[in-house]
C-alpha cells in the first residue's frame, strides 16, 4: 500500500488501450517549477524502461533526484517500476505506454518532450536485435528493428534537441552498441542500425558544440538483460568476465555525462574490443565476425 503522496506521484493510465498503443495520463497533481527539496525540477525521459539498461537508468536517475517519464510497451512492468521508484525516492514518475515502432507511439513521446519545460535528459535506449542469416529472417521484423533502433531514435533526438537548444541546456544519451563499429554477419541489421546511431550521434553532437546541449553515444558490450533472449542469441559459451551488469553500464554512462564525454564504452574489456574493432580492416572484421557470430545462433 503506497502513502497518499506516493499515490499522487504516479501517473496511471486509465484510458482503454488505444490501437496505436500509446497512452499516458497527465501527472495528477499540479506541476511546480520546484521539487520537494526546493531545487529546480529536473525531468528525464527514458525509453525502453520496462527492462534491462532502461530500467537501470530509471532507478539511478530517480536516486539522482530526477522526475521521470518511463516509456515502453509493457504497462505492468512500467507501473511496477514507477511504484517502486516513488516509494523509494519520492520522485514524480509518469508511465507512457508507447510502441516506438509505430508512428503514433513516437509522436506521443515527441509531444511529451515538447510539452515539458523541465526536461533535462532523454535516454534513447529502447532497442532490440535479431540474429541469423539475413535471408532467413522475417522481413517485417527486420524493418521493425530499423523503425525502432533508427527512426524512433532519430525523431526523439530531434524533438529533444529542438526543445533544449533554445534553453541552452539538456542532454541526450543514445544507447548504441559495440556491434555498431563493424559490419556483423548474422547480426547484419542490428549492427547496421547501431552503425547509424554511432555516425548520427557523433555528427549531431558536433553541430551542437557551444549550445549547452550535449549528446552521449553509449556503446555497451554484453550486458545481462533480456536482450540476448529477445534476439535469439546463445550466450552459454561466453565467459563470465565478458559480461557487465546494466547497473554498472548506467553508472559509467552517467558519470561520463557529468564530464561531458561523447563516446562512452563501459568496461575495460569492452574498451579494448572497441579499439580493436575500430582499428581492424573491414574485411578481417567481417570474416572474424562471421566465424564467431555463427556460433552464437540459437539452435547452432
Ligand atoms: N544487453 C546487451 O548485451 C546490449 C549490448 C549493447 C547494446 N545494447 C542496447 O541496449 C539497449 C537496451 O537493451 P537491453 O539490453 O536493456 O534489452 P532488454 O532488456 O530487452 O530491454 C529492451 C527495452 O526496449 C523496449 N522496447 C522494445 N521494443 C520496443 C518498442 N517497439 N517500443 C517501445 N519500447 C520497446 C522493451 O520494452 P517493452 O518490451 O516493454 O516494449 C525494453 O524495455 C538497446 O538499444 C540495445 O540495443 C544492449
Amino acid at each position: 500500500m503506497l502513502a497518499p503522496e506516493a499515490e499522487r506521484n504516479i501517473a496511471r493510465a486509465r484510458a482503454p488501450e488505444p490501437q496505436t498503443m500509446s497512452s499516458s495520463d497527465s501527472i495528477s497533481h499540479a506541476a511546480s517549477a520546484e521539487d520537494a527539496s526546493g531545487g529546480p525540477r529536473r525531468l528525464a525521459i527514458v525509453t525502453g524502461a520496462s527492462a534491462g539498461i532502461g530500467a537501470a537508468f530509471a532507478e539511478r536517475l530517480a536516486r539522482d533526484a530526477y522526475d521521470l517519464v518511463l516509456v515502453a510497451r509493457r504497462r505492468d512492468r512500467l507501473d511496477a517500476l514507477a511504484e517502486r521508484l516513488v516509494r523509494a525516492h519520492e520522485r514524480r514518475v509518469e508511465v507512457l505506454v508507447a510502441d516506438l515502432g509505430s508512428d503514433d507511439g513516437v509522436r506521443a513521446v515527441e509531444a511529451r518532450i515538447a510539452a515539458e519545460p523541465s526536461l533535462e535528459l532523454v535516454v534513447n535506449n529502447a532497442g532490440f536485435g535479431t540474429s541469423g542469416a539475413f535471408v532467413d529472417l522475417d522481413r517485417d521484423a527486420e524493418a521493425d528493428e530499423v523503425r525502432l533502433n533508427v527512426l524512433a531514435l532519430l525523431r526523439l533526438t530531434h524533438a529533444a534537441v529542438a526543445a533544449m537548444q533554445p534553453r541552452g541546456h539538456g542532454s541526450v544519451i543514445n544507447v548504441s552498441s559495440l556491434a555498431g563499429f563493424q559490419p556483423a554477419p548474422f547480426n547484419a541489421t542490428y549492427a547496421a542500425t547501431k552503425a547509424f546511431v554511432n555516425s548520427f550521434t557523433q555528427a549531431v553532437s558536433e553541430e551542437l558544440r557551444g549550445t549547452g546541449v550535449r549528446l552521449q553515444l553509449l556503446c555497451p558490450g554484453f550486458t545481462r538483460t533480456e536482450f540476448q533472449e529477445v534476439a535469439g542469441v546463445r550466450t552459454d559459451d561466453l565467459p563470465e568476465f565478458a559480461w557487465m551488469s546494466a547497473e554498472a553500464v548506467v553508472e559509467i554512462s552517467l558519470e561520463a555525462l557529468r564530464r561531458g564525454e561523447l563516446l562512452v564504452i563501459p568496461g575495460g574489456g569492452n574498451k579494448v574490443i572497441g579499439a580493436l574493432f575500430r582499428a581492424m580492416p573491414n574485411s578481417v572484421a567481417r570474416r572474424l565476425g562471421a566465424a564467431l557470430l555463427r556460433r552464437t545462433l540459437a539452435g547452432s
